[in-house]
C-alpha cells in the first residue's frame, strides 16, 4: 500500500473508533491491555520530575499512569489522530490532571520537539501504524535527552506454532465481530488485526531499535508474546 494511502487509511481507522477506543480495548483483550501497561510502568520505573513524551498516546493511558506514578512528572501526548487526543482530553479534566498535560497532534515520523528534549519515549501500540518505523525510532533518539530511555508495548509474536495459531483464530475472528457490534465498524478492526500480523517479531524489532542508535537493548515477552517491551537507552 501506498505510504501516503496507510496514513491516510490509519488517521480514518482511530477517527472512526475514537469514542469507543477505550471501552473497545477492554473487550477485545478481557481488560489485559491494563495489565501490559502496568508492566509497562514497572519496568519504566517513572520518576519524579522526568518529562515524557507519550507518541501515538491517544486517549492517555500511558501519560496518566506515568505521572500516577512520578509525582511532579510532565506529560506530552502526541498522536496524528486529534479525536483521540481529544477523548484523552476529557480524560484528563475528568480525573484533574490536565494541568501536567499537553496534547499535541503530530507524526511521530517528524516530530516538532528540539533534539534533546525528554526523558522518556513511550509509544504503545502505536509504532506498528507508523508507515515508516525506522524513521520514528530515530526520532525517538534525536527528541530524547542523553540517558533517556525509550519504552516500546506492541503486539508481537508467540514463540510456539500451535498458541500462535489458536491466537490468530481468536483475533480473526472474534475481534472484527466485536468491532462490528461495539463500534459499528468491522473493517477497522480488520485492519488492527491485520496489522499486528505484519509487525517483525521481538529480534528484528529490537535490531531496529539498535540501528536507530539506542544501546542496552533488551525486550520482555508480555502474555507468552502476544504482545512484548522493548527497551531501549541514548547514551
Ligand atoms: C492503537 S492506538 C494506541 C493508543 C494508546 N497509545 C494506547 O496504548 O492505548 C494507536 C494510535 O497511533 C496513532 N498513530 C498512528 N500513526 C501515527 C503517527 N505516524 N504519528 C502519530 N500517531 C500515530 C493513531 O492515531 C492512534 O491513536
Amino acid at each position: 500500500m501506498p505510504e501516503a494511502e496507510k496514513a491516510g487509511m490509519v488517521h480514518g481507522v482511530f477517527t472512526r473508533v475514537a469514542s469507543k477506543y477505550d471501552i473497545m480495548n477492554d473487550l477485545m483483550s478481557g481488560g489485559v491491555h491494563r495489565l501490559w501497561k502496568d508492566a509497562m510502568m514497572d519496568w519504566l520505573a517513572p520518576r519524579p520530575g522526568q518529562k515524557l513524551l507519550d507518541v501515538a498516546g491517544g486517549t492517555g493511558d500511558v501519560a496518566f499512569r506515568f505521572l500516577n506514578r512520578a509525582p511532579a512528572a510532565t506529560a506530552t501526548v502526541l498522536d496524528m489522530t486529534e479525536s483521540m487526543l481529544i477523548e484523552g482530553r476529557k480524560r484528563a479534566e475528568a480525573e484533574k490532571m490536565a494541568e501536567l498535560l499537553e496534547w499535541v497532534v503530530g507524526d511521530a515520523m517528524a516530530l516538532p520537539f528540539p533534539d534533546n528534549t525528554f526523558d522518556v519515549y513511550t509509544i504503545s501500540f502505536g509504532i506498528r501504524n507508523v508507515v515508516r518505523i525506522q524513521d520514528a525510532l530515530k526520532e525517538a533518539f534525536r527528541v530524547l535527552r542523553p540517558g533517556g530511555r525509550l519504552m516500546v508495548l506492541e503486539f508481537s509474536r508467540i514463540p510456539n506454532d500451535l498458541l500462535q495459531k489458536v491466537y490468530d483464530l481468536y483475533s480473526f475472528n472474534v475481534i472484527p465481530v466485536m468491532g462490528q457490534v461495539v463500534a459499528g465498524d468491522r473493517d477497522s478492526y480488520q485492519y488492527l488485526v491485520e496489522s499486528i500480523r505484519k509487525f517483525p517479531d521481538q529480534e528484528t524489532f529490537a535490531g531496529m531499535i539498535r540501528a536507530a542508535g539506542f544501546e542496552q537493548v533488551s525486550y520482555r515477552n508480555l502474555t507468552m508474546g502476544v504482545a512484548a517491551l522493548h527497551s531501549g537507552w541514548k547514551l
